[in-house]
């Protein structure tokens, strides 16, 4: 008998990712106030269109219908984030009614047997929380526990995983230095602060997950890339240093190291002036063990030294003739293997879950059919990576696929479509892409389908 190569191990977890931004809209909903996202879509010039995620797909008031869609769909399991403004519209003041919409949807969720992830952090910060200095302020770790431990008490037995975080690096770097993700700030000092209240807010959080006697597991998602030198001059190699210290070294050297890179240390010290934000106790903190490493991986970056990045001395590459996604990211499944491989060799022999993987493609909707092959090529050729690195023993353990709906793509509004169901953004209608039904065919399968 011949071995099924690609097969996946029997309760390997496949699922489908969301955020609450990106999907809930009612934004004024049930005493929800304004999240820096909110602020920032009011921003002129800083989301394409001038979109906005106030209405987004509606999922807060169509999720019974988006649960039997997901249900329809073959799906078991489901990544969502909840929206702190909606359980803390107000400084200390807990709202009943965010916590109901987030129990109504665990409990539709249920009755079709479909697990959850739930992502405490993915972005949308309360604006009253930014109005005291955001992830920058110290007492932000403070008010994400307040946050944390509230979703915990409430759904501790309901949920068996939870991601702390989504994607620390965006929302400290992006949002608070680069500045295209809110609340859209220009300044390194702040953006390593806040990388590192984020941090510490995610081990704190796992200690009082624990403390709490809950018995699900907790972890953290990363966005992870693997990035080669542009050419083995010296120049083009440490600027490839540089980048994976400042992308993916930063956070996990810390998480699983005990501390952060000295190079980027040395790096960094004459753009912020000292590290004085970094307290007795907080590495400890941080290294909390938790029970799983997620990561969310799209590209790979080639880099060499340049001025394209003023903090780091590196632009990157884009080899001619590469595959790339309508975001003009390059298509290099082989370097979500190499991640793996790296992060088992030198990091974690915790389970690792993709929690995020997908492609956005110019899907148009054509007699009531959207055909994203290309998506498929996508999911495809990283799913026969994944499995390549289960084949040689490593401990992945799921896959979610970004995204279940299209919807609200940060700084690129709606014009990026990440789905495997077509949002009519007018109609709210949803209409299953190619891409769901393969992937409905995979899910029942457990394996690569063509
Ligand atoms: C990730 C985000 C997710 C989505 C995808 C495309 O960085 O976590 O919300 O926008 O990218």
């Amino acid at each position: 008998m011949s071995i099924d190569t690609k097969k996946f191990p029997d309760g390997f977890v496949w699922g489908v990712a969301t955020s609450s931004y990106q999907i809930e809209g009612a934004a004024d909903a049930d005493g929800r106030t304004a999240s820096i996202w909110d602020t920032f879509c009011r921003t002129p010039g800083k989301v394409a269109g001038g979109d906005t995620g106030d209405r987004a797909c509606e999922h807060y008031y169509r999720y019974p219908d988006d649960v039997r869609l997901l249900a329809d769909l073959g799906i078991k399991h489901y990544r969502f984030s909840v929206a702190w403004p909606r359980i803390f519209p107000e400084k200390g003041k807990l709202n009943r009614k965010g916590l109901d919409f987030y129990r109504a949807l665990l409990q539709e969720l249920k009755k079709y047997g479909i697990q959850p992830l739930v992502t405490v952090y993915h972005w949308d910060l309360p604006q009253w929380v930014q109005d005291e200095g955001g992830w920058t302020n110290r007492k932000t770790v403070d008010y994400y526990l307040e946050y944390a431990g509230a979703l915990f008490a409430e759904f501790g037995h309901d949920v068996p995983m939870w991601n702390t975080h989504n994607e620390p690096w965006c929302a400290a770097v992006l949002g608070y230095g680069i500045g295209v993700h809110a609340p859209g700030h220009t300044d390194w000092r702040e953006a390593l602060v806040s990388a590192h209240h984020i941090l510490l807010s995610h081990g704190l959080a796992i200690r009082a997950y624990r403390e709490m006697g809950l018995s699900g597991r907790i972890g953290m998602t990363l966005n992870l890339d693997y990035n080669d030198p542009a050419s083995d001059r010296p120049e083009d190699l440490a600027a490839q240093q540089r980048h994976d210290g400042y992308l993916n070294r930063w956070f996990l050297d810390p998480l699983f190291k005990g501390d952060y890179p000295q190079d980027m240390k040395e790096w960094y010290l004459p753009h912020i002036g000292s590290f004085d934000f970094v307290k007795p106790g907080d590495l400890d903190a941080i290294g909390e063990a938790g029970d799983f490493l997620g990561i969310n991986y799209y590209t790979r970056a080639i880099v060499k030294e340049g001025n394209g990045h003023p903090l780091l001395k590196a632009d990157y590459e884009l080899p001619e003739g590469s595959e790339v996604t309508d975001m003009g990211w390059e298509v290099h499944p082989e370097s979500l293997y190499r991640l793996l491989k790296r992060l088992q060799q030198q990091y974690t022999s915790l389970p690792i879950y993709i929690t995020e993987n997908g492609a956005a493609t110019a899907d148009r909707l054509i007699e009531g059919k959207v055909d994203d092959r290309d998506r498929i090529r996508y999911v495809k050729a990283h799913l026969e990576q994944a499995q390549r690195f289960i084949a040689e023993g490593g401990n992945l353990q799921g896959y979610y696929l970004w995204s279940f709906l299209d919807n609200f793509e940060w700084a690129f509004g709606y014009e990026k479509r990440f789905g495997m169901v077509y949002v009519d953004y007018e109609t709210q209608a949803r209409t299953p892409k190619a891409s769901a039904y393969w992937y409905k065919d995979v899910v029942r399968a457990n394996r690569i389908v063509d």
